[in-house]
């Protein structure tokens, strides 16, 4: 029988250069998305999909999110008191069971291979998670349950993969597809962001990853790749010769890029639009910004 997928590694020790100054003070995880930072999104992704133990691999600065899943046992006793239930029930469902969430340190900023690799010793021999809280999933039924789901048909290792225009291919791991059966394609190879012209398909890897435990046995012996860093994609893609296959999961949903500025807008706008309680009114401010802009040009 496949081992279920129980623990998912955040990595969050990137440096964030791309919302600086912002990031000189506060960690991109904690930014938020209309109410909710970044990392909550994550969370509940990761529990909708049966994530029982959060690994956060973190760095200098970062103490902010460490905070973040603390109880505030004076705020909720006041917010009991003045029976704000729905208040509270937010407040608990932020909540981290004791010893169901890690920390362990990236001391430098080696990539994101080597971050996935710090987390080794909490892992045993069993199929991992990875989840990039950057990249935020709007989905019917939460991108990761959906890889679970077809990993528990299929095992191997899953990466989640979406399809890019051309001029984009440059920014991602890109999957050299073996066959592709619609919404899995198995995988012949996987090159990290190739230059334009060179990527083997439009099929971009993102960031969300069920792992077999070799994967960090090829990361004990990586070497730095594209960018200088230590890359997970290379370690991934040395399964491609093992027993293990790989795949590519096409997730149905839309995926918003919040470590870039225009990501991260384009997802406040999205997610702002999808709340009922902030739906009409901001809808109708954006649609007033549109015929103002019109009238100007
Ligand atoms: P990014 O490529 O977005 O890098 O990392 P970054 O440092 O976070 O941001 P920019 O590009 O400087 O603006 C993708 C994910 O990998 C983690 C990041 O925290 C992010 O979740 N990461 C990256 C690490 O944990 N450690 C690293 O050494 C590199």
């Amino acid at each position: 029988m496949k081992k279920k997928v129980t623990k998912a590694i955040f990595p969050v020790a990137g440096l964030g250069t791309r919302f600086l100054p912002a990031t000189k003070s506060i960690p991109k995880e904690i930014m938020t998305l209309v109410d909710r930072p970044l990392i909550q999104y994550a969370i509940d992704e990761a529990r909708a999909a049966g994530i029982k133990e959060f690994i956060f691999v973190t760095s200098r600065g970062k103490s902010a999110l460490e905070d973040y899943f603390d109880h505030l046992p004076e705020l909720e006793n006041t917010l009991r008191k003045k029976k704000r239930t729905d208040l509270l029930k937010t407040l608990k469902d932020t909540n981290m069971d004791s010893g169901a969430i890690a920390y362990i340190r990236q001391h430098r900023a080696l990539g994101l291979g080597h971050a996935v690799w710090c987390a080794r010793r909490l892992l045993s021999n069993e199929p991992f998670a990875v989840i990039l809280p950057d990249d935020v999933i709007a989905a019917e039924t939460p991108c990761l349950q959906q890889m679970v789901e077809a990993h528990a048909e299929i095992g191997g290792n899953m990466v989640a993969a979406m399809d890019v225009p051309d001029d984009k291919t440059s920014s991602y791991g890109i999957l050299d597809i073996k066959e592709d059966m619609g919404s899995v394609v198995s995988v012949k190879g996987m090159v990290e962001k190739p230059p334009i012209g060179n990527a083997p398909s439009n099929l971009a890897v993102i960031g969300r990853y069920i792992l077999s435990p070799d994967v960090m046995g090829h990361l004990n012996r990586i070497k730095t790749g594209a960018g200088g860093e230590i890359q997970l994609t290379d370690a991934i893609a040395q399964e491609i010769a093992g027993p293990d296959n790989v795949y590519g999961y096409r997730f149905k949903g839309q995926r918003f890029d919040c470590g870039s500025k225009a990501g991260f807008l384009q997802a406040t706008v999205a997610f702002g639009l999808g709340r009922e309680d902030l739906r009409d009114e901001f809808r109708d401010y954006l649609a007033d910004m549109m015929s103002v802009r019109s009238a100007a040009q």
